[in-house]
């Protein structure tokens, strides 16, 4: 217990897969205690057995504030702070306009915006002077491509909420940034693609300067960035880490 309140504290919501997970695997590396979160307890308990010792896994949804207070009333209990959160739960579907159901936009919209709203605000009273918030946007925001609109709304928005939450923090000494990935080698952009993966990953790869889609501790290290002191004077941005792809 002394050990882990020693160390700096950072949270990882939908760390137990893909990005989220790679990024805790990272803050683990650098020196953090990681407290992750989802909702599958078992690929919850897979992960912090591989991420090892320094890492803690809570199950909660972030769409729902109720599933949120008992994550957060433990870990006020256990480490009294959060010093890098990183809201990373998220996710989206393909459809094209005359396709899109009720249930696609309200599922989008719930996680990634109703969802970074809930963690952030749950999050604030642990959060001090100095400590950081990295969220992971979409490089989809700006380049959202077909059948991508509504995914590409609700990263749009939160780029949109940051410019005004870090003028509501002013003076608080927190920062705040926005970490977007382009296509990044994961299990659920495979499943995106359906029965069309090749093709799909295919497409992406060309679209690349680089020729290439991401890995998962690409995205990491760019998000270990921002989260970290070096990235001091970096408030409010938009970092894109997709290979130069969505300015093509
Ligand atoms: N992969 C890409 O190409 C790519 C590109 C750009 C941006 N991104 C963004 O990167 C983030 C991670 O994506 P990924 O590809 O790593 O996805 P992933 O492998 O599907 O992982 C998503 C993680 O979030 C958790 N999660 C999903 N909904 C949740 C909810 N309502 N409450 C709590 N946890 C939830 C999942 O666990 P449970 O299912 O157990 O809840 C899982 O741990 C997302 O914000 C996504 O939009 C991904």
């Amino acid at each position: 217990m002394k050990e882990q309140l020693e160390k700096r504290i950072a949270l990882v919501t939908g760390g137990s897969s893909g990005i989220g997970f790679a990024i805790a695997r990272r803050l683990i590396e650098d020196g953090f205690f990681v407290v992750i979160t989802g909702r599958r307890q078992q690929a919850l308990d897979e992960a912090v057995a591989s991420l090892g010792g320094n890492a803690l896994g809570l199950s909660a949804d972030v769409s729902s504030a109720e599933s949120l207070k008992q994550p957060y009333s433990e870990i006020e209990q256990r480490f009294g702070r959060i010093d890098v959160l990183v809201a990373n739960a998220g996710g989206g579907v393909h459809a094209p306009l005359g396709q899109i159901t009720e249930t696609q936009i309200d599922q989008m919209f719930s996680t990634n915006v109703k969802g970074v709203v809930l963690t952030i605000q749950g999050a604030l009273p642990l959060l001090k002077r100095g400590s950081s918030v990295v969220i992971i946007g979409s490089s989809a925001s700006i380049d959202p491509g077909a059948t991508m609109s509504i995914y590409g709304a609700t990263k749009a928005a939160v780029r949109n909420m940051v410019r005004s939450w870090i003028v509501e923090l002013k003076g608080s000494g927190i920062r705040m940034n926005i970490l977007s990935p382009g296509p990044t080698n994961t299990s659920s952009l495979r499943a995106a693609f359906g029965d069309h993966a090749e093709d799909g990953l295919a497409f992406l790869q060309a679209k690349s300067p680089l020729n290439r889609i991401g890995e998962a501790s690409e995205i990491a290290s760019a998000v270990a960035f921002l989260a970290g002191d070096q990235a001091s004077y970096i408030n409010g941005v938009e970092l894109f880490a997709d290979g130069g792809a969505s300015q093509m």
